[in-house]
């Protein structure tokens, strides 16, 4: 079709962003992508706040079928959260013929593998450049940049909300409860922070680009997830006495032919590139066969930085580009690896 006409589901940080920036941005967007993009309904819980931020030729409703139902609009942006109604949501827009933007790492990281095949199924596209360190391009990275290598082993530091805390308390002699409720104020956590603080967020994160990169499939495992709830005042300080710094790091690598998982509270010395990722940052280190080992580095949480991958999303959909499955375009796995090894 002509015209990108978008159904938008949420209408929170990531949401309000995504508008925000549209509409600033919307000549030099549309003149990237050849198309015009625009935004025809919200859907949120709070209608009345909504209405009073969007202009008035977006229309605004609390039921996300009026998304699904509605043949004119021809691309979803599900930025809600959470696993219902987001997950019906998605199936039933595919199925309505619609293409699919998603920032929701929990949802794919869980259930992606029935999503994807739907996609398939319906011929139409998912995309989620915006589950993954925010605004930093990792997964077209994967996808693309590096589509040509072997990917031996990933290192990131994947969740904004657990590095501003971990970092927070070592600039200066906080509590780990006085540095969450700042990060909370700033945006950056889940609408339910156990998710980021226990490990969860990250390892959801972990499980997309294992996918990516490995074909493992997208099923995690929340055991051996540890996250960073117990670290105290105390660890940092001996961390930092023996010249480490504590980071929540994912760990993905090939090890004895499978891939295997972690995530856990690590100490990184303090002259490397991923001890120096301090705030909300994220950082992604990959190691492949070709390029060798390349660095990833940007704004993982927060409302435009996030929204920016969003968008990002909406261009390759405008540029007819497609995306049916989580690992690469022929959906098969970058490196070949015993997936019934697979380990968290
Ligand atoms: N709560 C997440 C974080 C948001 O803190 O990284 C981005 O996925």
């Amino acid at each position: 079709s002509e015209k990108i006409v978008i159904g938008m589901a949420g209408f929170g940080t990531v949401g309000k962003a995504v508008y925000t920036i549209l509409q600033r941005n919307k000549d030099l967007i549309e003149s990237r992508c050849g198309k015009p993009i625009e935004i025809k309904t919200v859907v949120c819980r709070h209608t009345e706040r909504a209405r009073s931020q969007l202009s008035s030729s977006v229309t605004v409703s609390d039921n996300s079928l009026t998304i699904c139902q509605d043949p004119e609009i021809n691309t979803v942006i599900e930025v809600m959260g959470g696993i219902e109604p987001a997950k019906t949501l998605i199936l039933k827009s595919l199925e309505g013929g619609k293409n699919v933007v998603t920032a929701n790492k929990a949802l794919l990281a869980t259930h992606g593998e029935e999503i994807f095949a739907q996609a398939k199924k319906f011929n139409r596209s998912v995309f989620f450049e915006a589950s993954v360190a925010g605004g930093i391009p990792i997964i077209k990275a994967l996808r693309e940049g590096l589509c040509a290598n072997r990917i031996r082993k990933i290192t990131g530091i994947l969740n904004g909300t657990c590095n501003f805390i971990l970092s927070s308390m070592h600039q200066k002699p906080i509590s780990f409860d006085e540095a969450l409720k700042e990060a909370q104020k700033l945006g950056y956590a889940e609408a339910d922070p156990t998710f980021d603080i226990e490990g969860f967020d990250t390892g959801h994160k972990l499980t997309i680009l294992s996918a990516l990169a490995f074909g493992t499939a997208l099923q995690f495992k929340p055991e051996n997830v540890c996250g960073i709830s117990s670290v105290t005042q105390n660890h940092i300080k001996m961390a930092n006495e023996m010249g480490y710094v504590v980071k929540l790091l994912a760990t993905a690598e090939i090890v004895d032919q499978s891939v295997r998982l972690s995530v856990a509270p690590t100490l990184i010395p303090k002259d490397t590139f991923l001890a120096n990722v301090n705030g909300s940052m994220n950082a992604v280190q990959i190691e492949s066969d070709a390029l060798g080992t390349s660095l990833y580095y940007g704004a993982g949480a927060g409302g435009e930085p996030t929204a920016s991958a969003v968008l990002a999303d909406i261009c390759d959909i405008a540029r007819k580009h497609h995306c049916t499955s989580c690992s690469t375009e022929q959906g098969q796995p970058l490196t070949l690896i015993d997936k019934s090894i697979l380990k968290f």
